[in-house]
């Protein structure tokens, strides 16, 4: 079965399966989840200030680019898997990535 781009949520604590958001083009992993009203934790609403809506790549970031020094620094310790979700963009031509995440609400769709 051919499903279109997405992102796939999980727990990070627990494993369950939060959800999933269609990836749009030029739209962060942050701002499809919150359109599909998965809220990772955040302040800055996705402007790469707060450094609170980490993720833990499970399959799919291979393809992603380096963490760079300002997000680097916005992880502090969470290096390895771990990226802020709205640094990063399902690559050109993969069907999805696969996130871990904790404080994950559920809000409307935006
Ligand atoms: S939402 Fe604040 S750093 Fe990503």
């Amino acid at each position: 079965m051919n499903e279109r781009p997405h992102y796939l949520l999980l727990d990070a604590d627990s494993g369950a399966r939060l959800g999933q958001a269609a990836a749009v083009p030029g739209l962060s992993a942050w701002e499809c989840l919150d359109r599909a009203g998965l809220r990772l934790r955040t302040t800055c609403r996705g402007s790469t200030i707060c450094g609170l809506c980490r993720v833990e790549v499970m399959e799919g970031g291979e393809a992603l680019p380096p963490v760079q020094p300002d997000e680097a620094m916005l992880l502090g310790e969470a290096q390895g898997d771990w990226r802020l979700a709205c640094r990063i963009h399902l690559p050109p031509g993969q069907e999805r990535l696969v996130l871990r995440a904790r404080g994950v609400t559920r809000g409307g769709v935006g």
